[in-house]
Parts: structure tokens; C-alpha cells; sequence
């Protein structure tokens, strides 16, 4: 019976890039959702950046824009991101849209006609510079305990005392500097035990991991507390129905841009959004939620409250999953550990972290390292090694020798079938999360495979005509594994996958399509599937990610401090020596071609001309130029650049251009005299 499944992944802040950390959990569950989709499940996966709160309407104001145009600008970064690992949402939205603020509407007042809503004045400390109430991480001043300075409003880096924010000496707001002062204001709360009993029962119920389910019994013995889920304006977010300026706190509506992104997913395809989502849909529909252990919270308590006090039905299962460490160690800055996606993808191919990922991946919440070393090792010998050396031993045979036909019939049938029935294990591992061990059981098929054509030494029969078709056989028997393999690994592999797919000249890899073996079948030509992790490549990541340090401001509440405000930090890129100036070879272009890619956003399709050669560059341009006004115009161009793999096709370079973006975007030009190669020093 096909299952209808609706899967969700959390919604990253818009106010930073994504890095590898978050994509345990994206590429944990696109590996999940392919693999239901494989099945013939009807699977789909939506997702959404969550663009409210203080943090990003201060980001905003930190690079003078508004925070409209500050989250469009990561929501366009993210989905490249997540294009380049080759996350597939059925739909990518933003908790900043309509549908997101009328179901917050909805929710929040059939939870307020319930009786679940109450207000209560509370006193806050107040930046009376900025005009705004200050969360914790946005006052630092001396321990109350120790005396240490610039600590948080929560507790104490170096005694580890916790404590209330009004209670630091000589507070500071770290946004302004100013000394914030204690005010009052009115707050709305949701009043979480109400559902104490509803929690209880659903949390036990089998939809938790153990050990989270356990984590929430410590929770409901110290006692659920209503949650403060109002702020006071200035604050950017959704205002609350018939309360001016005070606005829903932003994990309100977070977990509700779920819904509005599916919402938003239901008016693209027609589909019926009560099918997903009304109390009567737990019978027939699936709902998941992928998330990271520090947000259960969120997820298994407030969520399933609002739900229920709105009348939707709640999820059928929540995944947490650990953190990622880096060697053995938090991602660090200083030694180049905090890798963001681009990094990755300016130096890996995105394949080989989620092979590496999925190698690692249970279902528990344990925390999962990435140790570089052990990445290529296992991605070179699994991978590379193993897997694609199957096919390519196999394939040049069959192709000069045989015309690209494999035997009519199978001379290893046991060895075959043993292979297709493996299937029926490694679908329940991949089912129950546990990814690292489907990926041994592949393993182990690789190596038999492997050992199989050892064994058989197809290249030492080929030396005598008279074994022609036992060289037909051996290497059909191969690719038949290699097939085997390649099905089972294609939620994790799906570039690698549908590259084999077209060698192999099927259909489909689909799970049950397997079962049907490529007898008498006709291959096409062997192209390359899979080359090695190089060294040089992981270490120039880490080096680029060193630099990021320097070039980016640390994060607002981090960073600023009475001396130190982070704004002014931005700007200022850090110098370079004019060695590494001279690594750059920027050149004079000519645009020879200019045109629209329809289903981009943001991008032009540029054709360069550098005199000799010719690029294809995606600029980010669109916004402020027509193609037909660009073609024979001179520019210049980062003619050195690592080719990128960008959703559209590969971009060879980079063009220059100043300006904030939308219409403000001036693509630099050559005084006349300047010819296209020429180099600019
Ligand atoms: N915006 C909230 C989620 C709202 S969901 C209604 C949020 N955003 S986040 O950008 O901080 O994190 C997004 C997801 O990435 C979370 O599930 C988080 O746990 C996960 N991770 C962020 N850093 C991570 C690691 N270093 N390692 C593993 N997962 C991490 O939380
Ligand atoms: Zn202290």
C-alpha cells in the first residue's frame, strides 16, 4: 500500500549562512524522502526560512537594507545552498508570507476563544536608546557571583552562575552600549499546561525517540510553565489580532510556517490541504518533522499544544538528531571547522558529504563528528574504490566487446538473487533512520561484488578468443550487481544514480524495479561516475573557511560591546597582502550572449569572450539589466575562479559589479581601448 507522507526539516534563520551543521539534518532527511519516494511512497518534503525576529531585523539595519530585502537576499543564498547539496523540497517558502500569517491568525485565536491565551504585565530590562526590550543575549555586564565582566544577561561564562538579567552589574545593551533601564510591558502568554495531560499521553505514545521521550518526562516533572510567546514592537514578525504593536513572538509562528509552506505547496498542485492537516487526516497521512536536538522543545511540546488547541491534527512522529562536530571538536572559526555550505561546494563534490553523513547517521540524537581525514578515506575506498570500480571494470568489455549488450541469461542467478533480497534490509534501515548501517550492508554487497570479479578475472579471460562469452557473463553478472548497488544508493547518491541510470540505459531505479534484471539489455557508453577526494581540495576549504573569519563580522549579539560596535565592523574587509591580490586574474570580458533562465530567480546565463576562449557565467544581475542590453558590452571578470556547479549548469567566473542589489546593481566597464583577455592589474 502506497503511504501518503508529509516530512518537514526545521526552517533556518535568515539571518546567516547555512553550514555543514545544519546540513546533517537537510541531508538526513532528502536521503529519508527520496528513499520514501523510491518506494512508491507519496512523499512530500517542504521547508521554509524562518525570516522573523530581533536578530534579523537588526541584521537588516546592519547592512542598510530592510528586512524584506535582507531576507530575500538569504532566502535566494539558502536555496542555492541547498540546490548545490541537492536537497529536493517539493517546496521552499518563508515564514514571512500570507498564508503564514493567517494561519498564525487562525491558530492563535482558536487557542485565545479556548480559553489558552492570558496576558500579564511583565518587567523586562529596555534599551531606551534603541526603544526596544532586550533579550538576554543582548545584555552583557559584570557577574553578579564573581564580578567578571561581559557576560551575558543569563549566565556566566567563567563561574557558570545563571542568574536574571536585571540582576548584572553595570549592564549594557549590546546593541546600543546604552545602560538599559527596567521597564514594564504587557505580555500574552500560551498556557502550555492546559495541555498537560494531552502532552503526556501523545509524548508516550511512540512518537519520540526514547531517549527524547525521557528527556520530556524530567520536563513534566518540573512542571510545564505558560510561555511568553508576545513581543513589543519595534519587532519584525506578525502583530497580534487586536493587540497594536505587539507582535507574535517568532517561535510562534516558526513551526506554523510548516503548514503555510505546504499551504503555499497546495495551490501549486491542487491538492487538499485537509487532507494533511485536519484532525481526521492522522488516519491517512503521515506528518514528520525533522529537527535538531536543541529545538525538541519546540517541537514535541509547544507545537503539539497549538495544534491541538486549534483543532489540526499533530504530527505523527518527531526526528531529532545530534550535532555535528568537526575532528572531534565544536565548529570553530580560528581553525577553520566552521564550514559554510559555499565553502564546501566552492572545493567538494556535495556527493561525498552525504555519503560521508549518511555512513554516520542513526536513529539517535548522539552528536556525529566529521573527521576530515576519515571523510576521504572512506568516501575514496567506499565510493570511488568499491562502487564505481564495479561498474567500470565491467563496462569497457561489454561496450567494445559486445556492442554494449549484456547475456541473455544470468550465470550467477543465486548470487543475483541474494543481492535483490538484500533490499528488503536495507529498505527497514533506511526506514527506521538508520543509515549508517543500510551503508555497511551496501558495503558488504560492494566487496562480495568486488570479490566476484576477482575471482572470475574478466580482463585475464578476454586474452583468449575462445572465452568470449564467459567475459560476456562475468562482466553482465557485474553490472547486474553494480545496478543493485546503485538502486540502494540513491537516496544518498542521486547525481551518481542518475548518471548510472543513463549508462545502464533503465527506466528507472525505483526500489521494486530492481527486482527485474537486466537481461539481453543494451548499455550505453561508460562515462565516469565518480572521481577521488583530493586533499588539496578539503585543505583549501579549511583555508577558505579560515578566511571567513576574517572577512565576516561576528554576529551582532556576539560581537558588539560598548567599544566595539558590530556595524561598523562589517564594512571593513580585512587587508590583503598584494600576493594574494595576484592570485586573482581578473580579465576585460566581452558579453557575446545574454539570457534569461526562466525559472531563475535572479540569474542571467552571460557568454563571455575572453579572446581566446569563452565562458558561461550565471550572474545575479536580472534584477537590474535586460539581456538584450548587455550583449557587446565590455566587462570585467574573475577569470580564475573555481568552476561552480550551480542549479542551472556550471558558471566559469565571476563579473564584477557594485551596488545593494534589486535595480542597484552597475556591472563595472573598461574605459574604450580595452579589447576582451586583457588583463586588469
Ligand atoms: N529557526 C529555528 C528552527 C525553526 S523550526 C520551526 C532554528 N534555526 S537554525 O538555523 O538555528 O537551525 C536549523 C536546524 O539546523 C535546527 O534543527 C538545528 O538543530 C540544526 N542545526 C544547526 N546547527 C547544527 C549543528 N552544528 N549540527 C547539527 N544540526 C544543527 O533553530
Ligand atoms: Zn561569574
Amino acid at each position: 500500500m502506497t503511504r501518503r507522507l508529509l516530512v518537514t526539516s526545521a526552517l533556518p534563520y535568515a539571518n546567516g549562512s547555512i553550514h555543514l551543521g545544519h546540513l546533517v539534518e537537510y541531508i538526513q532527511t532528502d536521503i529519508w524522502v527520496r528513499f520514501q519516494k523510491s518506494r512508491g511512497n507519496d512523499c512530500i518534503y517542504v521547508c521554509a526560512d524562518d525570516a522573523h525576529g530581533t536578530a534579523i531585523m537588526l541584521k537588516a539595519e546592519q547592512n542598510g537594507i530592510s528586512p524584506e530585502q535582507q531576507i530575500a537576499n538569504v532566502k535566494a543564498e539558502h536555496e542555492a545552498d541547498f540546490a548545490g547539496f541537492h536537497i529536493a523540497f517539493d517546496n521552499y517558502h518563508s515564514t514571512h508570507s500570507e498564508e503564514n500569517r493567517e494561519f498564525s491568525r487562525f491558530i492563535y485565536l482558536k487557542n485565545r476563544d479556548g480559553g489558552h491565551i492570558a496576558t500579564r504585565p511583565i518587567r523586562q530590562l529596555f534599551d531606551p536608546e534603541k526603544q526596544l526590550f532586550l533579550a538576554d543575549r543582548f545584555i552583557k555586564g559584570e557577574c553578579p557571583k564573581c564580578g567578571e565582566k561581559d557576560q551575558y544577561g543569563d549566565s556566566c561564562e567563567k563561574c557558570g552562575a545563571t542568574y536574571a538579567a536585571t540582576e548584572l552589574k553595570n549592564p549594557y545593551s549590546t546593541i546600543s552600549g546604552a545602560t538599559p533601564i527596567e521597564k514594564e510591558s504587557e505580555h500574552f502568554f500560551f498556557k502550555l499546561p492546559d495541555f498537560e495531560a494531552m502532552l503526556k499521553e501523545w509524548t508516550r505514545s511512540g512518537r519520540l525517540q526514547p531517549e527524547v521521550a525521557n528527556k520530556l518526562g524530567e520536563w513534566f516533572e518540573s512542571g510545564l510553565a505558560d510561555w511568553d510567546i508576545s513581543r513589543d514592537a519595534p519587532y519584525f514578525g506578525f502583530e497580534i489580532p487586536d493587540a497594536p504593536n505587539k507582535y507574535f513572538y517568532v517561535w510562534l509562528d516558526a513551526p506554523i510556517g510548516y503548514m503555510a509552506s505546504f499551504k503555499n505547496l497546495c495551490e501549486q498542485r491542487g491538492l487538499n490541504f485537509d487532507d494533511y492537516w485536519a484532525l481526521d487526516a492522522e488516519s491517512k497521512t503521515e506528518v514528520y518533522h525533522f529537527i535538531g536536538k536543541d529545538i525538541v522543545y519546540f517541537h514535541a511540546l509547544f507545537w503539539p499544544a497549538m495544534l491541538d488547541g486549534a483543532g489540526f491534527r499533530k504530527p505523527t512522529g518527531i526526528f531529532a538528531h545530534g550535532f555535528l562536530t568537526v575532528n572531534g571538536q565544536k565548529m570553530s572559526k580560528s581553525r577553520g571547522t566552521f564550514i559554510k555550505a559555499r565553502s564546501y561546494l566552492d572545493n567538494l563534490n556535495p556527493e561525498y558529504l552525504r555519503y560521508y553523513f549518511a555512513s554516520k547517521l542513526s536513529a539517535s540524537v548522539e552528536d556525529i563528528d566529521l573527521n576530515l581525514e576519515d571523510f576521504m578515506f572512506k568516501v575514496n575506498s567506499d565510493l570511488v574504490g568499491k562502487v564505481v570500480n564495479i561498474a567500470s571494470r565491467c563496462a569497457g568489455f561489454i561496450n567494445k566487446q559486445f556492442d554494449g549488450l549484456l547475456s541473455a541469461t544470468s550465470a550467477e542467478p543465486e548470487l543475483l538473487a541474494e543481492f535483490v533480497n538484500a533490499g528488503t534490509t536495507i529498505a527497514e534501515h533506511f526506514e527506521s533512520r538508520d543509515f549508517g548501517k543500510a551503508v555497511r550492508e551496501i558495503m558488504a554487497l560492494a566487496d562480495k561484488a568486488n570479490q566476484y570479479i576477482d575471482e572470475k578475472k574478466p580482463w585475464a579471460l578476454a586474452k583468449d578468443p575462445a572465452n568470449k562469452e564467459q567475459v560476456q557473463a562475468v562482466c553482465s553478472v557485474g553490472l547486474n550487481l553494480f545496478r543493485q548497488l546503485i538502486t540502494y544508493l540513491s537516496p544518498i547518491l542521486p547525481v551518481t544514480a542518475a548518471a548510472s541510470q543513463q549508462f545502464l540505459n533503465i527506466d528507472s531505479l525505483a526500489w521494486h524495479a530492481r527486482e527485474q534484471l537486466l537481461l539481453g539489455h543494451k548499455i550505453n557508453a561508460f562515462t565516469p561516475l565518480m572521481t577521488r577526494v583530493e586533499k588539496d581540495k578539503v585543505q583549501a576549504m579549511v583555508e577558505a573557511s579560515k578566511e571567513d573569519l576574517a572577512a565576516v563580522a561576528p554576529t551582532v549579539a556576539k560581537a558588539a560591546s560598548k567599544t566595539e560596535k558590530a556595524s561598523t565592523i562589517e564594512a571593513i574587509a580585512p587587508t590583503i597582502s598584494i600576493d594574494d591580490f595576484a592570485k586573482v586574474d581578473l580579465r576585460i570580458a566581452k558579453i557575446v550572449n545574454a539570457e534569461h533562465i526562466p525559472e531563475a530567480a535572479k540569474l542571467l546565463k552571460l557568454t563571455l569572450d575572453l579572446g581566446n576562449e569563452q565562458r558561461t557565467v550565471f550572474a545575479g544581475i536580472k534584477s537590474a539589466y535586460k539581456p538584450e542590453d548587455l550583449i557587446g558590452k565590455l566587462t570585467v571578470m574573475v577569470a580564475n575562479l573555481a568552476p561552480r556547479q550551480m542549479k542551472f549548469g556550471v558558471s566559469e567566473g565571476m563579473v564584477l559589479a557594485a551596488g545593494a542589489g534589486g535595480k542597484e546593481i552597475f556591472l563595472l566597464s573598461p574605459d574604450s581601448g580595452a579589447t576582451a583577455g586583457m588583463k586588469v592589474k
